[in-house]
């Protein structure tokens, strides 16, 4: 058995009446009436792409093969022109929680010690810590850094042992996304430095504006892609890891899936990125002005704020704390009105009792839904 360690992951307590916590979740998953405010997904598809693309699949029959064990070369290609990288490698993976492990694993050596940001994605962390001799947590939860992982800090905090720095860009929870400027200092860190970056880009698609670390330092960045998101197709587990041909060489005496991502899957994402066209402008809008409504509502409530506005991703967090709300109180009071969002535990052990995180690529109706009852609760839990 794995020691326990700092950032180990810790076993999911069970909420009050469940026996597990997998089956308070799956009580959440099939309530089909649940406004889905906490995962950071995205209920705005309407039309059918991918849906019709795995039904063919499925009628096809093609399940009953193995597929190319790195992922169809159609999908390979569509996701390597998607990010304008057509000379590098890749392989297809079950989303882009494998494409982490994968990275942590191939890159990490025991010396090593990794850079993050806390608050951050700690399912990052928790991986890096299988591999690394230590995960370097940086508070970002203040003004001064922006709510982002710097490249001062960064500097002030690696050292000889450095071997990885996790971007992660958009940010989840907080929304931060890097600027040009920013991602060629992590660039130049990197080269510099010979370190790599891992720029895990899962929101990248709901930013005003983005730049891959991968076109200034393609030898130093891996870059971890996912559908869950902009794609809407979280439930379908499918996502890539993209690097040099070097890189990825390496990376491929660990993969685990030798036998392949599921196929289903892929023609799904196939289909998903050659329609993007038709509906990305849509799903992105519409997220985006989302986050109008909740800012109304926050605006209204004394004592709390939104963290960082706008957000560059699907989610934002609201500090609760001027209101001596504990985030916890605030998600329960929410889901028992049918609204599902997140206390900032989730994403930090630190400040995750000052924030509750929202997502909202939900319909508008849904978003207000959320606003009234915020509000509402905010009157309610205030100490
Ligand atoms: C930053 C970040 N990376 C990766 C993931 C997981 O993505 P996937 O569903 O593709 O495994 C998430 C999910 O919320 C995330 O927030």
């Amino acid at each position: 058995m794995i020691p326990k360690k700092e950032h180990g992951k810790k076993l999911r307590k069970a909420p009050k009446g469940f026996k597990t916590a997998n089956d308070f979740f799956e009580e959440l998953f099939l309530d089909k009436d649940l406004i889905w405010m906490g995962q950071n997904t995205n209920h705005l598809h309407d039309e059918n792409f991918v849906r019709d693309a795995m039904i063919k699949a499925v009628e096809s029959k093609d399940y009953c093969k193995y597929p190319p064990p790195e992922g169809l070369s159609e999908l390979k290609e569509l996701v390597l022109k998607d990010l304008d990288l057509e000379d590098m490698d890749l392989v297809i993976t079950a989303g882009a929680t494998t494409a982490l492990y994968y990275c942590m694993s191939d890159l990490l050596s025991p010396n090593d010690n990794v850079i993050s940001p806390d608050p951050g994605y700690l399912i990052i962390d928790n991986f890096a810590s299988r591999f690394a001799k230590e995960v370097k947590s940086i508070p970002i939860y203040n003004e001064e850094c922006g709510y982002k992982l710097t490249p001062d800090l960064v500097k002030e905090n690696m050292d000889e042992n450095t071997g990885l720095i996790i971007l992660i860009d958009p940010l989840n929870p907080l929304g931060g996304a890097y600027t040009e400027d920013e991602i060629k200092e992590f660039a130049k860190i990197a080269k510099d430095n010979d370190l790599f970056l891992l720029h895990d880009i899962t929101y990248r698609d709901f930013s005003r504006k983005h730049y891959l670390a991968a076109n200034y330092a393609p030898e130093n960045t891996i870059t971890v892609y996912s559908f869950s998101k902009i794609f809407g197709m979280a439930g379908i587990r499918v996502g890539a890891l993209v690097s040099t041909h070097e890189v990825m060489n390496s990376v491929r005496q660990v993969l685990i899936d030798d036998l392949g991502t599921n196929v289903i899957a892929q023609y799904g994402a196939i289909e998903a990125l050659k329609s993007k066209p038709d509906w990305i402008d849509y799903v992105k809008d519409t997220t985006f002005n989302n986050q109008k409504i909740i800012k109304d509502a926050v605006d209204e409530c004394d004592g709390v704020f939104i963290v960082r506005y706008p957000s560059d991703a699907n989610m934002l967090a609201i500090d609760l704390s001027g209101a001596n709300i504990n985030p916890k109180d605030m998600s329960k009071y929410l889901l028992e009105r049918n609204v599902f969002t997140r206390e900032g535990q989730y994403t930090s052990k630190k400040f995750g009792d000052k924030y509750l995180r929202v997502s909202f690529s939900v319909p508008p109706e849904d978003v207000k839904v959320f606003a009234d009852e915020f509000k509402k609760a905010v009157k309610v839990l205030r100490k």
